[in-house]
């Protein structure tokens, strides 16, 4: 499906995918859990699932002659971080809006983790006192105005990547990817869990697993605690994304989103995120983060405890990476 659209390599190849024996074990109910490690994808400051998408962004990104990014996320947005590391890499500037989304408090969180890599790798990252939005923000249209203003020329990279218009392609790619493992493997999983929040992971796995009948088999977890304006975006990448690749309509109902596991905040862990957390840790040496993986394992274990997979499920998690997040809740593990 993707073999009209020009790639830029910003990964490894196809990410690995492995068996969580132990988690599966421990929960029972017949389930084999695997993970695709999304999270291992690149050298690139730790990688992650921005990757995937940017590869598809940035050969546009070069054709407009741009000479500066220009991205949005909150404190500790591992998106921003992937701009930063891409921008680095093509010798280009980049100009990062880091809004305050998450209610948290710690005392070193502007300082470490995902913020400390942007800033290590030469990114202007700007604090901005604006609450959570997976929408379009007018402190980052300014920011392109800002760039321009002082002669530069700006590339546009909307939060997470999403709202672009080839946003959605690389987890089109994904599914591709999947579909030729479990053709090596000799097995077919039965459901994909995802975290969901700006849309376009979700949406492009949704378009991708379209042709085998499998776009209700996407779970998304839902973490911004927005899940309206999630489930709608996700659903419009969607539309969008199989337009492009020329496939047929989507459906609202192709979109499942669960959402019920992002309380109590966008980015804030609920006691069953970090009991989900360091389950994982201690089972599998795994590392999931506050905001985005914990809820969806959350989700994952809780549905896997609820019965909701019939036994004999295999199920894939894609594992989307931000763990870098983790040090700006150092007080939370202090005791692990
Ligand atoms: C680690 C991680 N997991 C999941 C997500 C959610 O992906 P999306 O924004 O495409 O819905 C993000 C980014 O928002 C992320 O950084």
């Amino acid at each position: 499906m993707l073999e009209n659209f020009p790639r830029y390599p910003l990964t490894f190849g196809p990410t690995p995918i492995e068996h969580l024996a132990r988690l599966s074990k421990h929960l029972g109910r017949g389930v084999e859990i695997h993970a695709k490690r999304e999270d291992c994808n690149s050298g690139l400051a730790f990688g992650g699932n921005k990757l995937r998408k940017l590869e598809y962004i940035i050969p546009d990104a070069i054709a407009s002659n741009a000479d500066t990014l220009v991205s949005i996320g909150g404190v500790q947005s591992n998106h921003t971080r992937m701009v930063a590391a891409v921008a680095a890499k093509l010798g280009m500037k980049c100009l990062l809006i880091q809004e305050n989304w998450v209610p948290h408090e710690d005392a070193v969180y502007d300082r470490v983790g995902n913020i400390l890599l942007s800033r290590l790798m030469g990114a202007e990252t700007r604090l901005v006192n604006e609450g959570f939005d997976i929408g379009i923000r007018a402190s980052w249209t300014a920011a392109l105005d800002e760039v321009k203003a002082r002669g530069g020329k700006p590339y546009a990279i909307p939060a997470g990547a999403s709202v672009h218009k080839f946003g959605g392609l690389g987890y089109v790619g994904f599914a591709d990817e999947v579909r030729r493992q479990e053709a090596q493997m000799s097995l077919r999983f039965d459901y994909i869990i995802v975290c969901t929040v700006t849309g376009s992971t979700h949406a492009g796995m949704v378009v991708g697993f379209a042709p085998d009948g499998r776009t209700r088999n996407v779970i998304g977890i839902d973490a911004s605690g927005t899940p309206m304006q999630t489930r709608a975006q996700v659903l419009e990448i969607a539309r969008n994304t199989a337009a492009l690749v020329g496939m047929r309509e989507i459906e609202a109902d192709d979109i499942v989103l669960f959402e019920d596991y992002a309380y109590p905040h966008y980015g804030v862990p609920s006691k069953e995120t970090l009991d989900a957390i360091r389950l994982t840790a201690r089972l599998e040496g795994m590392i999931t983060d506050p905001v985005y993986e914990g809820k969806s394992m959350q989700g994952l274990i809780d549905l896997v405890r609820k019965g909701f997979f019939p036994a004999g499920s295999r199920i894939l998690y894609a594992h989307l990476g931000g763990a870098p997040a983790l040090n700006g809740y150092s007080y939370t593990f202090r005791n692990g």
